[in-house]
C-alpha cells in the first residue's frame, strides 16, 4: 500500500499522540514497510483509515501501530560502561550511605524503556555480583516499557541462543540462567527482584517512585526535543536527591540546564540532578 504526503501527517500525528516518537515528512517509507501489511490486516483502504480506526477506540490496533513503528532493539549489558559505572560508583555509593545511617537498607531501580528485558535483568545480575548479602536489603527493580509485547517478553524471562549471546558473558549465564527445551530462562532469584509493567513515559509518572537509579537509554532519541526535555524533568523528579540517572551513550543532556551536568566515571555519563540543584554545582 502506497503512502502519500497526507498519510505521512496523518500517521504522524498519531504516533507523536500515542508514544512521543517524532516522524517527519521524509519517513514515508517506514511508515510503508512497518504498517502497510497491519493496514491490508484490518481491511483499512489507506493509512488515514487505519488512523481513524485507531482512534476510534480500538485499543488492540493503538498498541499494534506502536510496536510496529518503534525500535525494541536491546541486548544484555548494551554499551557496557552504564554497568560498570552503576558497579563501581553508583551502588557503592547507595549501600555506604544506607548501610551506615538509620536510613532503611532499600535500593530501588526503574528500567524506563524495558524493551525484552534485557536492561532490567543485566541491572538485576550487577546487583547480584555486588551484594552477596542481597537478602538482607530491600531490593526492587520496576521494569517498564510501552510496548505490551515487549513487556510480556520481558517477564517471560526467556531468551533464544541469538538474544543470548548478544553481551553475556558465560560466568554469568551459567550462575543466571537455566538451559531448558524452550530456550535460556532467566533463574527465579533474578526475576523476583523486578516487577515488569506496561507504562507511557508520557503520561504522568507521579504514582512511583522515588527511585535510587533510572535507566532510561535510547528510547527519546526518537523524541522531538520538547519531549525529549519534558520526559528527562519527570524522570528527575521520580529521582531520590543522590539519585543516578543513566541516558543512552549518543544521548547528551546539555540543552536541560545546569540540574543536568554531566559526570563521568570510567567511560560512563551520569547525571544526580536532585544533588545538583541542591549543591548549585555547575
Ligand atoms: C531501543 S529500545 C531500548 C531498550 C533499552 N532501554 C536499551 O537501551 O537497550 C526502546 C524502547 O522504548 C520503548 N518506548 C518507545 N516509546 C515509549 C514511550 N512513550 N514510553 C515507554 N516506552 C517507550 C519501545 O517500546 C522500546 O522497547
Amino acid at each position: 500500500m502506497r503512502v502519500n504526503p497526507e498519510d505521512v501527517l496523518e500517521v504522524a500525528e498519531l504516533i507523536k499522540q500515542l508514544c512521543g516518537v517524532a516522524l517527519d515528512e521524509t519517513k514515508g517509507y517506514l511508515i510503508e514497510s512497518r504498517l502497510a501489511d497491519l493496514a491490508a490486516e484490518t481491511g483499512c483502504d489507506d493509512y488515514q483509515h487505519l488512523c481513524r480506526k485507531a482512534l476510534d477506540g480500538d485499543r488492540t490496533l493503538r498498541t499494534r501501530i506502536v510496536d510496529a513503528i518503534t525500535t525494541q532493539e536491546t541486548l544484555f549489558f548494551r554499551d557496557n560502561s552504564p554497568f560498570e559505572a552503576l558497579k563501581h560508583k553508583a551502588l557503592p555509593e547507595l549501600i555506604d550511605t544506607k548501610a551506615n545511617s538509620l536510613l532503611p537498607k532499600r535500593i530501588r531501580i526503574w528500567s524506563a524503556a524495558c524493551s525484552t528485558g534485557q536492561e532490567p535483568y543485566s541491572i538485576a545480575m550487577t546487583l547480584y555480583e555486588l551484594l552477596p548479602d542481597i537478602q538482607t536489603w530491600d531490593v526492587g527493580i520496576l521494569a517498564t516499557d510501552i510496548s505490551d509485547t515487549a513487556v510480556a517478553h520481558a517477564s517471560r524471562g526467556v531468551y533464544g541462543q541469538h538474544e543470548i549471546t548478544r553481551g553475556m558473558q558465560s560466568d554469568m549465564l551459567s550462575k543466571y540462567f537455566s538451559q531448558q527445551a524452550t530456550g535460556w530462562h532467566v533463574k527465579d532469584e533474578l526475576r523476583s527482584l523486578i516487577r515488569f509493567e506496561h507504562r507511557n513515559l508520557l503520561n504522568p509518572l507521579d504514582d512511583i517512585g522515588p527511585f535510587d537509579v533510572i535507566f532510561c537509554r535510547n528510547v527519546v532519541i526518537y523524541f522531538d526535543a520538547m519531549t525529549r526535555q519534558d520526559v528527562f524533568c519527570r524522570l528527575a523528579d521520580r529521582l531520590t536527591p543522590d539519585g543516578y540517572l543513566f541516558v543512552g551513550s549518543s544521548e547528551s543532556l546539555a540543552d536541560l540546564g545546569s540540574r543536568f551536568t554531566p559526570q563521568h566515571h570510567c567511560r560512563a555519563v551520569y547525571y544526580q540532578p536532585g544533588k545538583t540543584a541542591a549543591t548549585g554545582v555547575m
